[in-house]
C-alpha cells in the first residue's frame, strides 16, 4: 500500500498471513459463535481476544447443544488451533471444564493454547463482583456475576495475575495472598468469601494440568501470521459493551470492538484484513441500561420464544426489541465493517411487521443522536415493514427468501451502509442463506 506522506518512503506490508476480525455489533448475542464455527474451516487460527467466562457460545451440532464460555468457537472444526489471547480473563475452572468436556467428545485439545498475558479470574473476583453489583442495589449492571470486571480491574491497577505466573508456584502463592489482602473489606462481607489456601491449592492444581496449554502468545500469533497463516479474530460480548465506547457505565469491562483485536491478539493493525459485524434480525441485551428499541413486555415475549432469548450463562431472559439502524450505524464506524452477518431471520418468521429504528428524538422532539440513549423521555423513530409468514429454515439462498425478508434485508444493509453478506435462518450449524 503506498504511503501519502511525501517525506517517507512507502510502505510495504511485509504481512504473509491476514487477520479477519468476526464481532458483536449489539450487546452481544448476536449468534458469533455459530459464524465463526461456519468460517473456522477458512483459517489455521481461530483466536478469542477479550472477555472470559461471560461469554456464552453455543452451537448445535444435531441434537447436540456445545456451549463454550472460554475455548474459541472454532473448537468443533478439526484443522484450526485455537488461542485464548492476552485480551482474555480466564476462570481456569471453567476452562479445566471446558478441556474435558472437549476431550469427552473426541476434540483433539492439544491444538488449543492460552496467552501468558491473560489474566487469571479467580473466585475472589467473582464474589467482589456480586458483593459490588449487591452495593450498587437499583443502580446494577446486572453483570453476569463473574468477577470479570474486578479482574480487568487488577490488571490495570497493576496487582493482576497472569496465566504466565502459574509457571512460578511461590510467586503465584505469595501474589494470591497479596491480591486477596487488597479485597479484604470487599470480601469480609460477602457471604460466599473462597478462603485463600482453597484458592491457592486450587490454583496450584490447575497450573499442572494447564502449563502444556500456556504459550508466548505475542510469538505464537505473529509466528502463525509470518508462515502465511490466517487467523479469524474472534469477538466476545458485542460493540455496545465496550468498556470505551458502549453504554457506559453498562458496559463489560474490556474492549470488544476491532481495535480491541489488536490489543487483545498483540498485532498490529497492519495485519486485519476485514472486519465482519455480526448483527441480530433484531435486538436483544441482558443486564440493565438503556435499550432505546425495547419492546413492552407482552410484545417482546412473542420475540423471546421464537428466538430461545435465555442468556447461555445465567439463563436470564434478555430484554427483546426491534433492530436499532442508530447504534448499527455507530457500530459501523467504530469497527470499521466491511460486512454484516444477520442472524436469526427466521426468528421474523409469522410476525404481522417488523419494527426498525432509524432515528432518535429528544423529549421535545428534535433530533437526538448515539450518545443521547439513556436520556429520560429519549423517543425513537420506527418504520414498519410488512412481515412474512413463511418458514424460512430450509432456504439457502437468500434470492429464495420471501419477497417481504428480502425487502427487510436490504433495508438494514441500506441504513446501516454496510452490505449483508450472510444469513442465519435457523439454529442448525448449517442453517445459512447466502
Ligand atoms: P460482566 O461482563 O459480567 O461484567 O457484565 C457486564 C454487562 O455485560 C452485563 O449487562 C452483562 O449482562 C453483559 N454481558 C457480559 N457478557 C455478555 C455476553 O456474552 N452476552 C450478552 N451480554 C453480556
Amino acid at each position: 500500500m503506498a504511503n501519502s506522506n511525501t517525506l517517507l518512503p512507502p510502505v510495504e506490508h511485509k504481512r504473509a498471513g491476514s487477520v479477519d476480525i468476526v464481532l458483536g455489533v449489539q450487546w452481544g448475542d448476536e449468534g458469533k459463535g455459530r459464524v465463526i464455527d461456519l468460517l473456522a474451516k477458512d483459517y489455521a487460527v481461530v483466536a478469542r481476544f477479550g472477555g472470559g467466562d461471560n461469554a456464552g457460545h453455543s452451537i448445535e451440532v444435531g441434537d447436540r447443544k456445545l456451549a463454550l464460555r472460554i475455548v474459541p468457537s472454532g473448537a468443533l472444526v478439526p484443522s484450526a488451533k485455537l488461542h485464548v489471547g492476552a485480551g482474555t480473563v480466564i476462570s481456569l475452572r471453567t476452562l479445566l471444564d471446558e478441556l474435558d468436556a472437549l476431550g469427552k467428545i473426541g476434540v483433539d485439545i492439544s491444538r488449543i493454547s492460552v496467552s501468558d498475558r491473560a489474566q487469571i479470574v479467580f473466585p475472589f473476583h467473582a464474589a467482589v463482583d456480586q458483593a459490588m453489583e449487591r452495593a450498587r442495589g437499583g443502580s446494577a449492571i446486572g453483570t453476569t456475576g463473574r468477577g470479570i470486571g474486578p479482574a480487568y480491574v487488577d490488571r490495570v491497577g497493576r496487582i493482576g495475575i497472569t496465566v504466565g505466573d502459574l509457571r512460578n508456584p511461590a510467586a503465584l502463592t505469595e501474589k494470591i495472598r497479596q491480591s486477596m489482602q487488597a479485597k479484604a473489606s470487599l470480601l469480609a462481607g460477602a457471604p460466599d468469601a473462597p478462603r485463600e489456601e482453597d484458592i491457592i491449592t486450587d490454583t496450584l492444581a490447575a497450573a499442572k494440568r494447564l502449563l502444556p496449554h500456556v504459550v508466548d502468545g505475542v510469538a505464537y500469533i505473529n509466528e502463525a501470521l509470518e508462515r502465511g497463516d490466517n487467523i479469524l479474530a474472534e469477538g466476545a460480548q458485542g460493540t455496545l459493551l465496550d468498556v470505551t465506547y458502549g453504554s457506559y457505565p453498562y458496559v463489560t469491562s474490556s474492549s470488544t470492538i476491532a481495535g480491541g483485536a489488536c490489543i487483545g491478539l498483540g498485532i498490529g493493525p497492519g495485519a486485519v484484513r476485514s472486519v465482519t459485524g455480526v448483527v441480530k434480525a433484531y435486538c436483544t441485551r441482558v443486564g440493565g441500561g438503556p435499550f432505546p428499541s425495547e419492546l413492552p413486555n407482552a410484545e417482546a415475549n412473542a420475540l423471546r420464544e421464537a428466538g430461545r432469548e435465555f442468556g447461555v450463562v445465567t439463563g436470564r431472559p434478555r430484554r427483546c426489541g426491534w433492530f436499532d439502524a442508530v447504534t448499527a450505524r455507530y457500530a459501523a464506524r467504530l469497527n470499521g465493517l466491511d460486512r454484516l452477518i444477520v442472524t436469526k431471520l427466521d426468528v421474523l418468521s409469522g410476525l404481522d411487521r417488523v419494527g426498525l429504528v432509524t432515528g432518535y428524538r429528544h423529549a421535545d422532539g428534535t433530533p437526538a443522536g448515539v450518545e443521547s440513549m439513556g436520556e429520560p423521555g429519549l423517543q425513537t423513530e420506527i418504520e414498519y415493514h410488512p412481515g412474512w409468514s413463511e418458514n424460512v429454515r430450509e432456504v439457502r439462498q437468500v434470492k429464495n427468501l420471501p419477497s417481504a425478508a428480502r425487502a427487510y434485508l436490504d433495508r438494514l444493509a441500506n441504513v446501516t451502509g454496510v452490505p449483508v453478506a450472510l444469513v442465519s435462518v435457523g439454529p442448525e450449524r448449517t442453517a445459512f442463506a447466502a
